[in-house]
């Protein structure tokens, strides 16, 4: 197979899989949404990465479903709530779940959603199911710290660097990493390979955070999904965002401060505005190189990995494929 098809092969049977498992019962403004926003689509790439984590490390795939599906549905549930959180009119190009319902109907379905997502691993054997809820259960608490990070930057004005991605390693890449090991755990890898494919998702996930935020600003919004410019707007204190103050003139750093020092009212002139600073103080250089340099981090890891050359192929192909995503 080659690496498309591989792909294509895992997402139709994860696809079918969520298929089969989707409730639709009463009270129908409890499910309806979970339908929604599971249906909405997206690139199903940490359930993906489950299944492929899993058939690498010479595990039956089908056995990684369960853990694939709880990935997905933890992770759906985590946008309708950090939607509500960022006031986000638009998900993978639909209306987000509190737009078309209500921000209550997003707060209890997002709940559900996380219920929902602990009982997929109550088809697993005790030591498994042991290993997969612990490692759950500290990638949700961390995600949580990570959201809470990212809401408390938009207030402060002495965000640094390094705190910014300790930030995006929790709200995003802990569980893209998380996801990649419980493929492994379910195929009874080593320790060692383990860890080695936790930090490949972790590292994977860093890269992928910082294109989103790249994407947020530069996006194709034909493609993109979002609304072009909401972390702008939300006075979000991304790479970009950081990197600029260092890099640009005093001006552009002045005006800068009082942009994201104020909720705007012309979002249109906001966006344009800080979209040059972010381009002509070279930030969105430095973006894309520090995004390269996550990316070859991943790939180092996969270096003493106990896995054929082909599969290592297939998942740095992968990783170059997110890279030059443009949804
Ligand atoms: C979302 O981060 C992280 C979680 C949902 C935990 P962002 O707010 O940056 O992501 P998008 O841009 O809305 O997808
Ligand atoms: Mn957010
Ligand atoms: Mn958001």
């Amino acid at each position: 197979m080659t690496n498309s098809d591989a792909i294509g092969y895992y997402r139709d049977l994860f696809i079918s899989h969520l298929t089969q498992n989707q409730t639709q019962k009463d009270p129908a403004n409890l499910y309806a949404p979970i339908t929604y926003i599971l249906g909405l689509g997206g690139k199903r790439m940490r359930p993906v990465l489950t299944l492929m984590s899993c058939d690498l490390f010479g595990g039956n795939v089908n056995s990684a479903l369960d853990a694939a599906l709880a990935i997905e549905v933890f992770h759906n549930f985590s946008l309708v709530h950090d939607d509500i959180m960022d006031d986000a009119p638009l998900r993978r190009g639909k209306v987000t779940v509190h737009e078309k319902w209500d921000i209550n109907t997003g707060i209890l379905s997002g709940d559900a959603m996380l219920i929902q997502a602990y009982q997929c691993f109550e088809r697993y054997p005790p030591e498994v199911f042991k290993q997969l809820t612990a490692l759950f259960s500290k990638t949700a608490i961390e995600v949580c710290e990570g959201q809470q990070y990212d809401v408390d930057f938009e207030t402060r004005d002495d965000v640094t660097i390094p705190e910014y991605l300790k930030m995006i390693a929790y709200k995003t890449a802990v569980l893209v990493a998380a996801a990649m090991k419980m493929g492994a755990i379910i195929a009874e890898a080593s320790e060692k390979d383990m860890d080695a494919i936790y930090d490949f998702g972790l590292n994977l996930g860093i890269a992928f955070q910082l294109q989103d935020d790249y994407l947020d600003a530069f996006g194709d919004p034909k493609t993109f999904g979002k609304q072009i410019g909401g972390d702008i707007m939300e006075n979000k204190k991304t790479f970009l965002y950081l990197k600029a103050l260092e890099l640009a003139p005093k001006e552009d750093r002045e005006g800068l401060l009082h942009l994201y020092s104020i909720q705007s009212k012309d979002a249109l002139i906001k966006i344009e505005t800080v979209k040059n600073i972010f381009l002509e103080s070279g930030a969105v250089d430095v973006a894309k190189q520090l995004i390269q340099d996550y990316t070859e981090k991943a790939f180092a890891q996969l270096e003493g990995l106990a896995i054929s050359d082909k599969n290592k192929t297939n998942l740095k192909q992968f990783g170059e494929n997110l890279m030059r995503r443009t949804v």
